[in-house]
Parts: C-alpha cells; sequence; structure tokens
C-alpha cells in the first residue's frame, strides 16, 4: 500500500466513488431550500439547463486532468503546467473544500440527530409543529454540537484507514434503496390533498422573478451536486484506467443526480404547499417538511428511520471526498502520516463548523452582512468559491492541456465522434468562461439590465 489515494479509488470503483461524492446533501437538503427561495420551477429549469451544459463539460474537464496526469489536486496542475502558478487552482479547491465540509457536516449532524430521535421516539414535535421540533433541537448547543461531532468522526474513521471493501458493496445496495424510498415519499407526498398547487411551483417556471442572483444560484448549486470547482473530480479520476470511458461514467453521474434531484424536488413542494409550509424556510426546509409527510404515512416512523439512515450514509459519502482531498497532499508521500492528518484534518473542519452549528440556535442573532454565520458560509463557497474554481479549470484545461491528449482522453472507450469533441472543446474553451464571468457581473451589478443583488 504504497499510495493511499489509490487504494481509496482502486477499491471502491470509480464511477462509485464519484457518484458517492456527487449524490448527497446537494440534492436533497440544498436544491429544495434554494429552489424554495429562488422562484422554484423557473430556478430548477435553469439549474438543468447548467448542468446540462457547464456542470457535463467541466466534470468531463476534471475528469481529463485527473487521468491525463494521474495525480491529486495539486500535483495534477503542477504536472500539466510545470513552473507556474496554476496549482493555485488546487489550493483553492482544499481551501473551499474545507469551509464547505465545515457546513456540510453540521447538516450531516442533523441527520444523526433526526435519525436517533426516530428511534428513539423522540420525534413528535410539540404542538404537532414540526418547525418548532427543528427549532427547539437546532437551540440546543449540546445537542447539535455532539451530533456534529459524530458525524465527522464517522467520516475521519473511514477515511483514515482508507475506504473499506464493505463501503463499496454497501453503496450497491444502499443507494438503490435510497431512490425507492424516495419513489415511496414521493408518491405520498403527491397524493396529499393539495398537493398540485406544489407541483406546479416545482414544475410550471415563472420567470418574471428570475434575476442574476437567481443564475448565479442555479450555477452554484450544478456544480455544488456535481462535486465540481474544488478538483474533488481530478483526484478521483487520477486512478481509473485507461480503458473505461469518461463520457459514459460522466453520463451515468450526471444522469443519476439530476433523477435524485427530481425525486427530491416532488417529494418536498407538494407536501410544503399540502401541509401549509413556507417553500422559503431555508436551510430547515427538508427537516421540517419531510418528517411531516412520513408522519402521513403508514408506518411512517420506521420508514422516517430508514430514509434518514440511508441519507446519512449520502451524505457521507459526500463527505469522504471532501476529507480525502485535504489531506491527500499531506499523506501521499508518507502514507504513514494518514491517519494523524486524518484526525487532526477531522478536528480542524469540526472546529470551523462550530459557528455554523450556533447559528440556528444561540448564534441565530449574529449576522454578517445581514444573515447568519451559516448563510454566509454556504454563500461564499457555493456562489463564489465553486464557481471561480470552475472557471479557473474550464480555462486551464483547454488552453494547458493538449489537444491531442484531450482528444484521446475524451473519446478513448467511447463511439462518440470527432464532433462532440468539438463541440465540448468550445463549450469549456468559450462558453463555460464567459457565462461565469457574466453572472459574476451582473451580481456585482457592473452589467445593465438587473441591478446589484448582493
Ligand atoms: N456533491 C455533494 C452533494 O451534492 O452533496 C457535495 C460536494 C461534495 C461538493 C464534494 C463538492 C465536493 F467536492
Amino acid at each position: 500500500m504504497t499510495n493511499q489515494s489509490e487504494q481509496w479509488t482502486s477499491k471502491i470503483g470509480f464511477i462509485l466513488a464519484a457518484a458517492g461524492s456527487a449524490i448527497g446533501l446537494g440534492a436533497v437538503w440544498k436544491l429544495p431550500y434554494v429552489a424554495g427561495t429562488n422562484g422554484g420551477a423557473a430556478f430548477f429549469l435553469i439549474f438543468i439547463l447548467l448542468t446540462l451544459t457547464l456542470g457535463v463539460s467541466l466534470l468531463l474537464a476534471e475528469f481529463i486532468l485527473g487521468r491525463s496526469t494521474g495525480k491529486d489536486a495539486i500535483q495534477a496542475y503542477k504536472t500539466a503546467a510545470p513552473g507556474t502558478p496554476w496549482y493555485f487552482v488546487g489550493l483553492l479547491g482544499i481551501a473551499a473544500s474545507f469551509l464547505l465540509l465545515s457546513f456540510y457536516s453540521v447538516v450531516g449532524g442533523w441527520i444523526v440527530i433526526y435519525f436517533v430521535r426516530s428511534i428513539t421516539g423522540q420525534l413528535s414535535p410539540p404542538d404537532g409543529n414540526f418547525e418548532l421540533l427543528f427549532e427547539s433541537i437546532t437551540a440546543n448547543p449540546l445537542e447539535v454540537g455532539l451530533a456534529h461531532l459524530a458525524f465527522m468522526v464517522m467520516a475521519v474513521l473511514v477515511v483514515q484507514t482508507g475506504i473499506q471493501k464493505g463501503i463499496e458493496r454497501a453503496s450497491k445496495w444502499l443507494m438503490p434503496a435510497l431512490f425507492i424510498l424516495f419513489i415511496i415519499i414521493v408518491i405520498r407526498s403527491v397524493t396529499l390533498d393539495g398537493a398540485m398547487e406544489g407541483v406546479a411551483f416545482f414544475l410550471q417556471p415563472d420567470f418574471s422573478e428570475v434575476t442574476g442572483e437567481t443564475f448565479l444560484f442555479a450555477l452554484g448549486q450544478a456544480f455544488f451536486a456535481l462535486s465540481l470547482g474544488v478538483s474533488v473530480m481530478v483526484t478521483y479520476s487520477s486512478y481509473v484506467p485507461k480503458r473505461e470511458s469518461l463520457t459514459r461514467s460522466a453520463g451515468s453521474i450526471v444522469g443519476l443526480s439530476l433523477f435524485i434531484a427530481l425525486l427530491s424536488g416532488l417529494a418536498i413542494f407538494p407536501a410544503v404547499f399540502a401541509l401549509g409550509f413556507e417553500p422559503s424556510e431555508g436551510p430547515p426546509l427538508i427537516f421540517i417538511v419531510l418528517p411531516a409527510v412520513f408522519n402521513e404515512l403508514a408506518f411512517g416512523t420506521f420508514f422516517f428511520a430508514l430514509f434518514a439512515a440511508l441519507l446519512l450514509f449520502a451524505t457521507l459519502t459526500s463527505a469522504f471526498s471532501l476529507l480525502e482531498i485535504l489531506i491527500a497532499p499531506f499523506t501521499k508521500k508518507d502514507p504513514s502520516k494518514r491517519k494523524k492528518v486524518a484526525w487532526t484534518s477531522g478536528l480542524l473542519v469540526y472546529l470551523m463548523g462550530i459557528p455554523s452549528a450556533l447559528s440556528f440556535g444561540i448564534l441565530s442573532d449574529w449576522l454578517i452582512f445581514g444573515d447568519i454565520f451559516f448563510n454566509q458560509m454556504d454563500y461564499l463557497v457555493s456562489n463564489i468559491l465553486l464557481p471561480l474554481g470552475a472557471l479557473l479549470i474550464s480555462l486551464f484545461v483547454p488552453w494547458k492541456i493538449s489537444k491531442s491528449v484531450l482528444r484521446d482522453e475524451l473519446l478513448q472507450g467511447s463511439n462518440l465522434g470527432s464532433g462532440f469533441f468539438s463541440t465540448w472543446l468550445f463549450m469549456l474553451r468559450f462558453v463555460t468562461p464567459l457565462a461565469i464571468i457574466i453572472v459574476f457581473l451582473y451580481v456585482l451589478g457592473w452589467l445593465p439590465g438587473i441591478g446589484p443583488t448582493i
């Protein structure tokens, strides 16, 4: 075992690892609340379009950079462009992963709480109000802090030893189980009285509310949900055998991710309207709505516990990738340091996450630029750092790697022709960077038409 990163990806299998990283809270927790506060269907449509265009091209770009160099987040840039400062993009990815995991693990902790409470029968809300239940949970710093800690410990325990074979076997069953359970919730949700208003909110776009910021949020969501912009996918693809088709892998990951996003919207919004909640609840949305939906289901508590366990698993596999990217550069040369580095990184991430964890409780009055710490951290990572990382990658890959390498890597193992290659290259070289820059400029108010939104 000379190379722990190799061990990680070769054992779990590339698609499983990459899909495990992609599918997590992004589609299940973040998409519903961001769509809920940004106009519903119009947002969702823009998100799908951005995923299928910019998302797919960038995912392929990160895959190609990883596989052609065979290196991790920092070394990949150093290998492809020696002697240049481009490895800064890898460093930016590591910083973004650190901040992302700091609040991601807080939400992971909430799932732990809901899971434990569902099996110990402590999920019945005061006065039947699930909003109050969430508030009372997050108001308790001890419960939130311990759950947050439990989540980080689980992540570190797995990552410190490298991924076990068990995870691969487990994800083969647990991921499909999560999908099936989701379908059950969708059926329950859309058959609730008054559900159609929610279906319309999610599927009938109203573009009158769309602003520059809607695009920024949709862009951030597209990158977040596919784990793009932080070089996680570069690291993961660095051990993919040459004969594997990268386009096929990208296709299945994007397909799965969009499918779960659709299920999640159809599970949440009909219930939001039918049960009298507000779509604009923000980050607590699914923690308020889902327990209420399960409450309407026969054996609801049992199904809820199962759902929480499966979601926890999906969240952990994403957390593994974020932690892996943090520790890889330090353990590459000396794998014996892996344990120490994993625990130290886990501790630092935990400490960084504390203000986010307390944002919904004792720090709820502590506002930074008018919003709670948690939301600002999420905004910084999702809407600034990920698009910025994506922009730099879309400039780096098509201009710094030779066209022949790009073509070989892209078309290897697939029957797609050079038309596909030229379209992809054009997307990456011109459309992707321009689109990201335009969205940034709109949001800053530097382009006419849409005023400053931040
Ligand atoms: N894609 C993950 C999700 O949707 O939950 C979040 C994520 C993981 C983002 C890893 C970025 C990343 F590098």
